[in-house]
């Protein structure tokens, strides 16, 4: 029986635009997909730019103008990978036309877009889906299976950290994501989204935080300058001022009674990108680092105590979530698989008319907690996520 198809139109062609593309390249080559996505359009604004992207990406046509795309007969799925101050009118665009949608993370520069995103979705009825791709890691879905069925006992510390270091450098450019207007926030909703998410989803709801930011260079070149070397009146490379921060930290306690903590910036030395957790519970621990995402760490306290300890699970067994559809055992995933898995899930929530996790929903209770974040640190209070409203 020939297979069904969804037509994909995906907004935004550069690091999430390539990421998405192999996505729907391989997802039909290695799962049971029913649709399988047709890479229908890509778009973008400089059509030089966007024509180059679809034939190196793989797509059949291309759009300069999104209002375009979501319009398209031909298109039943749009895919938004734009920085976080187009989200909003893409994905309300996309959702009057009647498509589904799965968006970039975080859903919104703000709460209060965030939750017009979310009644719009709703409305529309289509299929919705963040991108929190890191929720479908093997390992992290492993992680997820252990604590359901309770082999952690009561969970009682969520540690996470997520460490990049590639703005150190005080002449690196004043970049979109250094710029509130366009990002939201720097660190905080960059990555800091990401550790929320996986917190939420392993742990659950965050009842309240407290935090505090940082911006430990507050001017940069201007990108044009920074390329060509352009000048401003007083001879000086002309520079820019940096909105977001640099940096952010703050506890959390969960509502299921467990504490948190959380780390995000973009100036450790060193760590490129290290995505990293640990969960304590009462029966035992395990932790995760993206730099080794094939591993989880676990620690049981009913083994025998003469060979208790830490040990580390190879998760690429046939059994472990989306592995056995690759490799033999051993046989490693990377980053890029976490963005095929999303997709695949994707695929099954619009066959069965369901909006995987995490949905819009989810990504509203993420900027709930960004959003309580940012209070916390200008107020130097606790507070507690605004969940409600949607
Ligand atoms: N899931 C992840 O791990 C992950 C990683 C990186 C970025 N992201 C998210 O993906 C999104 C995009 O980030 P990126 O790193 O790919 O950025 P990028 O700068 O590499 O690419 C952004 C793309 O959006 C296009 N664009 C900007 N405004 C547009 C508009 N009005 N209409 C059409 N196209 C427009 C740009 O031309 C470019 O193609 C952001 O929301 C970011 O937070 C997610």
């Amino acid at each position: 029986m020939e297979r069904r198809e969804v037509g994909v139109g995906l907004v935004g062609y550069k690091f999430m635009g390539r990421a998405h593309s192999n996505a729907y390249r391989q997802v039909a080559r290695f799962f049971e997909v029913d649709p399988a996505p047709r890479m229908t359009a890509i778009c973008g604004r400089d059509e030089a730019g966007v024509r180059e992207a679809a034939d190196s990406l793989g797509w059949e046509s291309y759009e300069t103008d999104y209002h375009r795309l979501v319009r398209r007969d031909d298109v039943g799925l749009v895919d938004v990978v734009t920085p976080g101050n187009t989200h909003r009118e893409i994905v309300l665009a996309a959702l009057e036309a009647g498509k589904h949608v799965i968006c970039e993370k975080p859903l919104a520069n703000n709460l209060a877009e965030a939750r017009e995103m979310v009644l719009a979705a709703r409305d529309a009825g289509t299929v919705n889906m963040v991108c929190f791709n890191y929720r479908r890691a093997p390992a992290v879905q492993l992680a997820k299976r252990l604590l359901e069925e309770g082999r952690l006992g009561e969970v009682r510390h969520w540690r996470a950290t997520y460490l990049q270091d590639f703005i150190m450098d005080p002449s690196f450019p004043l970049i979109w994501r250094l710029k509130k207007e366009v990002s939201g926030s720097g660190a905080l909703g960059d990555i800091g989204a990401h550790i929320i998410d996986l917190a939420q989803f392993l742990v659950g709801p965050i009842a309240e935080v407290v935090g505090m930011t940082e911006t430990f260079i507050r001017e940069r070149p201007l990108e044009e300058a920074s390329a060509g070397g352009g000048l401003s009146a007083s001879g000086g490379t002309q520079t820019g001022e940096v909105t977001v921060d640099d940096a952010a930290a703050f506890l959390a306690r969960f509502e299921g009674g467990a504490m948190g903590t959380f780390e995000a910036t973009r100036f450790a030395a060193g760590r490129r990108n290290q995505n990293s957790f640990e969960v304590n519970g009462s029966k035992g621990s395990l932790a995760f680092d993206l730099e080794r995402m094939n591993e989880l760490e676990v620690f049981f306290t009913e083994d025998e105590p003469d060979v208790q300890g830490f040990r580390t699970v190879n998760v690429t067994e046939p059994d472990h979530p989306y592995a056995g559809a690759w490799w033999p055992p051993g046989h490693i995933l990377g980053y890029e698989h976490t963005f095929v898995h999303t997709i695949k899930d994707l695929m099954d929530g619009i066959k069965a008319g369901v909006s995987p996790a995490p949905t819009f929903e989810d990504g509203y209770r993420c900027q709930a907690v960004l959003e309580a974040v940012e209070k916390s640190a200008e107020s130097r209070e606790w507070i507690k996520p605004e969940y409600g409203g949607v």
